[in-house]
């Protein structure tokens, strides 16, 4: 089965509109002219960037996704975003459950599942962030750890799973330096595609993308991307410049 390859870069809080647009703006024209690899790529920029860059990377072969939506249709949460309001300037693509929106805002696995549910309804892709922190892997639980936030998506039918992407970012290597490496990373890649498979079935686990996230940077995407279960990478940092991200994109 051929997974989608795909490069994704979280700003998370980076860049002014401008900035911001200049960036997209770099990344499309270096795509245009080099990416000759079939990877997909994506970018998260900020909330109140989506509609105007969005706009911008119309016509081109680039996603333009959310970093975080509300799990409620709508109502009185001051400061959240919904689907709809998503849809409605079309953004089809959600991250969910980031490790520092689960540090710094309190999501929960529980709360991770029922954004995952209403981005389905609406036809939003979540990419479901996952991952251990270094106190869980020292104290080798990490593969329950991982287990237990992939058991948000436990109820989904196929069908259902089959639209999520899977992101899994070990706490311990985001924004660090320290990257898992590659085998390392492939192993829990091999672990969370057993899991999937256990809350599907195989054929369906084998269509899903297993992104990984922590430090990528150019000069490690390649012996990532080499690995068996490394379906591409969710890239913080080094999706900050125009150049360091595409190099990754090329190292498919
Ligand atoms: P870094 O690539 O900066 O380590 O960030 C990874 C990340 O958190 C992407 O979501």
């Amino acid at each position: 089965m051929t997974r989608q390859k795909i490069a994704a870069g979280n700003w998370k809080m980076h860049k002014t509109l401008t900035e911001g647009q200049g960036l997209a703006q770099e990344i499309r024209t270096m795509a245009e002219s080099e990416l000759m690899s079939n990877a997909t790529l994506m970018i998260f920029p900020p909330f109140i960037h989506l509609q105007s860059i969005a706009k911008q990377m119309e016509g081109s072969n680039i996603i333009v996704g959310a970093q975080n939506m509300n799990e409620n249709e709508q109502g009185a949460f001051t400061g959240e975003v919904s689907a709809s309001m998503l849809t409605s300037i079309g953004v089809k693509h959600t991250l969910v459950g980031h490790s520092e929106r689960r540090q710094y805002y309190n999501e929960t696995n529980a709360s991770c599942g029922a954004k995952i549910r209403t981005s389905l309804k609406h036809g939003i892709t979540p990419v479901y962030c996952i991952g251990e922190t270094l106190t869980e892997r020292e104290a080798n639980t990490h593969f329950e750890v991982v287990k237990t936030q992939l058991l948000a998506l436990e109820g989904l039918s196929s069908e259902e799973l089959s639209k999520c992407i899977i992101a899994y970012e070990p706490v311990w290597a985001i924004g660090t330096g320290k990257t898992a490496s590659a085998e390392q990373a492939n192993e829990m890649h091999i672990h969370i595609r057993s899991v999937l498979a256990a809350l599907s079935n195989a054929d369906c686990a084998n269509g899903i993308s297993i992104l990984y996230g922590g430090s990528v940077k150019p000069d490690n995407a390649k012996s990532l991307f080499g690995m068996s279960d490394i379906d591409g990478a969710l890239i913080g940092g080094a999706a900050l410049q125009s150049r360091d991200f595409l190099d990754i994109a090329k190292s498919f």
